[in-house]
């Protein structure tokens, strides 16, 4: 496809060779308050900063779900998350610690992740569609002293099992207290509106998200306060944030997108945002365009191709043309999903990539800057990537490579919690951050997509480590051995494919692949559980057992299987 040229307009960043040229991060540092003091709190400057200085009665959260429909401006969001603040104190909250919040898209999620962050607790949002296993390693790992769920989420809680939790807030209006269970929106009501901010250092704790690698129990990425620096300079560069913009970022808290671009960077740029709860639906998605007249919306490509697959027909059934900004993340866009964009909506869809480790936009498109489809584009201002090599070395343009970047970007990640090594063996090759992804960079400084190096499986922008669901898998009494895979899907990306070997004694049945299937489901995620299951007698493994995803994946693709020197006869 060819290239689409710049779109004109009076966008943000003008002329990124310039802004490339001229950027310093202390320049973007000075915008706020707490560059002179030294102290600093996110949620005072994303919320209460706006509220206090002319935008109190602008709205800063349009909320709705099928049963819900509020909106709040600034002064509300700062005065809600002060009382959620309060409601925390009692629990007994201290800086430091950590407050996890497993529960759907409502406006109190809202409320106490930014009251969290007020009393400078570090906070931790769960995915709602953690089961037992998933929301146990989690919290155990962290170490969480103070979870807030809703009554259909506590039965996924094993708090028996978590010495260090102390007390559960659940969000429901007729949820009677018992012992360390406790309403919270009684408390939320009745909690004084004022608090004292926690002035805490940059480089304090914010936030924890923990993600998949290829091996080993997810991990918790540590951020810290320093990061709103990128939240807030990609606001306006990569987002193109202005005043009176109204934005959408369709992605759940849960994951980091919902949080760094949910949250943090369109509320540090003073900007009405919109959350839509509930699940996907095309009809949903577009109404919420169309009723809040959305300028910014950041989604997904397995989002885009689901509303592409939904048809054309549909979206000319709303009136979409307040859109002025469309962005992607979490997986390669296609250029087929950019020409489709072209042709329904009129606009072209950005594509930006980074990771949870990142913290923030890395790698991006810029309106005001030619895009080629198919190319994640260039590093923002201030990012210096490069493809290099297994020893480190930079490699030329058009050669394939590890993407990495140059360490000390504002919100890099400072911490893989309880695991050092683990967050020592990111920077091996000296000065870099090496991403785990392959990809080059063409003559024009363009960067393009072309996979993982490791085995982690990206289904439908969610982020699964194969060895999570391998362990599940091999709890499953008929299960032997399990491989699992990503195959290529053309609506997800990729779905989850596993290979299984069966205990001696049990054969396959439709029934027992079903019960596999829901044993992963219940036990994990919805989103964890294979797709696709083959059987076969045994596996392919490492002479020290390890099962071979490589040979596993060559199978599927009917590719050639390489090295098998290592493989056990
Ligand atoms: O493989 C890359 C892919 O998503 C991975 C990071 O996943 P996660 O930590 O869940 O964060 C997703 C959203 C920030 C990356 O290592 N990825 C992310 N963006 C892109 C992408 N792959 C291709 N193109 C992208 N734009």
């Amino acid at each position: 496809m060819k290239a689409l040229p710049a779109i004109e307009g009076n966008h943000n960043l003008k002329n990124y060779e310039e802004a490339v040229q001229n950027f310093d991060w202390e320049d973007v540092r000075k915008t706020f308050s707490w560059h002179k003091t030294g102290k600093v709190n996110l949620a005072y400057e994303a919320i209460d900063y706006h509220a206090e200085n002319g935008k109190g009665e602008q709205v800063a959260l349009y909320y709705s779900d099928a049963r819900r429909d509020e909106s709040y401006t600034f002064a509300e969001m700062k005065t809600f998350s002060n009382k959620a603040a309060n409601v925390l104190k009692e629990a007994n909250v201290k800086k430091g610690d950590r407050v996890f919040i497993f529960m759907p898209r409502t406006p109190e999620l809202y409320f106490t992740l930014l009251g969290a962050i007020k009393i400078g607790a570090i906070v931790g949002p769960l995915f709602e569609a953690f089961m037992e296993g998933a929301v146990r390693d989690r919290l155990e790992d962290s170490g969480a002293k103070v979870l807030i769920t809703t009554p259909t989420l506590l039965e996924r809680v094993p708090f028996d099992d978590l010495p260090d939790l102390e007390t559960v807030l659940v969000a429901d209006e007729t949820y009677e207290d018992n012992g360390p269970f406790l309403q919270l929106n009684k408390r939320l009501q009745a909690a004084p509106s004022d608090v004292a901010i926690e002035w805490v250092d940059r480089e304090d704790g914010l936030i924890l998200h923990y993600t998949s690698g290829s091996t080993g129990k997810p991990k918790g990425v540590l951020h810290v306060h320093e990061a709103m620096v990128q939240h807030y300079h990609t606001a306006k560069v990569v987002l193109d944030l202005q005043p009176d913009d109204i934005y959408w970022c369709t992605a759940d808290p849960g994951w980091v997108t919902g949080t760094s671009y949910g949250i943090f960077a369109p509320w540090l740029a003073g900007v009405t945002n919109v959350v839509r709860g509930g699940r996907f639906s095309p009809t949903d998605w577009y109404e919420t365009i169309q009723r809040y007249k959305v300028t910014v919306w950041y989604s997904a490509p397995t989002a885009f191709r689901m509303l592409m697959s939904a048809g054309d027909e549909l979206v000319k059934q709303y009136d979409l043309s307040s859109l002025r900004h469309v962005l992607s993340v979490g997986e390669p866009l296609n250029p087929e999903v950019v020409r489709w964009g072209v042709k329904v909506f009129d606009k072209r869809i950005h594509d930006t990539w980074w990771m949870t480790e990142t913290g923030a936009q890395m790698i991006c498109n810029y309106p005001a800057m030619e895009i080629r489809p198919g190319s994640m584009g260039k590093p923002i201002p201030g990012v210096e990537a490069a493809i290099i090599d297994d020893r480190g070395n930079e490699l030329p343009p058009n050669r394939m490579g590890n993407l990495a970047i140059k360490k000390g970007w504002p919100a890099m990640m400072r911490a893989i919690w309880n695991n050092e090594a683990k967050y020592q063996s990111y920077f091996e090759l000296d000065g870099w951050y090496v991403s785990g992804d392959s990809a080059y960079m063409d003559e024009d400084g363009y960067f393009w997509f072309q996979g993982r190096i490791d085995d982690v499986i990206m289904t439908a922008g969610e982020r699964v480590g194969p060895f999570e669901v391998e362990s599940k898998l091999v709890e499953h009494p008929a299960v032997a051995e399990a491989g699992v895979i990503g195959k290529p899907d053309p609506v997800r990306g990729e779905i989850i494919k596993a290979f299984i070997a069966l205990r001696q004694g049990y054969e396959v049945t439709d029934e027992l692949k079903e019960e596999i299937r829901q044993f992963v489901k219940t036990g994990l995620a919805a989103h964890a559980a294979p797709r696709e299951m083959e059987f076969r007698k045994s596996l392919p493994k490492t002479r020290s057992g390890k099962i071979m995803r490589r040979v596993l994946k060559a199978w599927e693709l009917d590719l050639p299987t390489g090295d098998l020197s290592t493989m056990e006869d």
